[in-house]
């Protein structure tokens, strides 16, 4: 019996933890990342674009996996200023996890990694007119990733201009 509540004592107290054995790479089940994430960082080979008032500045509030296949993004991103919102649809290609997009060029989307229930991280590589910029995501889920014992800073960053996710600089 003590065993028994121990086991579910961590259980009950794990839950919230990171699961590295839960972390997927390829094969993804996209229905799984439908929800609402936010942005905890980005990184790009291009700072200019990701940090403020960049053009691949866009913070996230919830993804959809449509029955047709295609990943809808909904956005807020700042334009001079004022926060606005916008869905973003991406185009499924014939990859498990990988999608097409043209905004400021075209776009190749793709699930980096995910444990389905506290993170996501998208890789996203814009072509414009040549010039090659690599960008990095990760979202966390604000329910699941966080709780009232143990706040998470990336709890905070979904509420725009309060604590605005990091924005690194990634060499390639
Ligand atoms: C980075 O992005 C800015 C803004 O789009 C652009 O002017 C600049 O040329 C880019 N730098 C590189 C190294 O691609
Ligand atoms: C899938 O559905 C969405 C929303 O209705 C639409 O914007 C998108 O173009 C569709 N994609 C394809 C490949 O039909
Ligand atoms: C694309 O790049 C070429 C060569 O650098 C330049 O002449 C042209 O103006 C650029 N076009 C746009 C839309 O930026």
């Amino acid at each position: 019996m003590a065993l028994l509540l121990l086991v579910l004592g961590l259980r009950l107290a794990g839950a919230q933890r990171f699961d590295p054995q839960a972390v997927v790479q390829r094969n993804y089940n996209m229905a799984r990342i439908s929800g609402p994430w936010y942005s905890i960082s980005m990184a790009s080979d291009n700072l200019t674009r990701i940090k403020e008032d960049g053009d691949l500045r866009v913070f996230i509030r919830n993804i959809e996996h449509l029955k047709n296949g295609s990943l809808k993004f909904d956005f807020h991103f700042m334009v001079q200023g004022e926060c606005v919102a916008v869905d973003v649809v991406c185009q499924k290609t014939d990859q498990n996890g990988q999608y097409s997009i043209s905004y400021q060029g075209e776009n190749k989307v793709l699930v980096s990694e995910t444990d389905y229930k506290m993170y996501v991280i998208f890789y996203m590589q814009n072509t414009n007119n040549g010039t090659e910029t690599r960008v990095l995501a990760l979202y966390g889920t604000p329910s699941r990733a966080c709780s009232e014992d143990r706040p998470n800073p990336g709890c905070t960053a979904y509420e725009l201009g309060r604590s605005a996710p990091g924005a690194w600089s990634w060499a390639a």
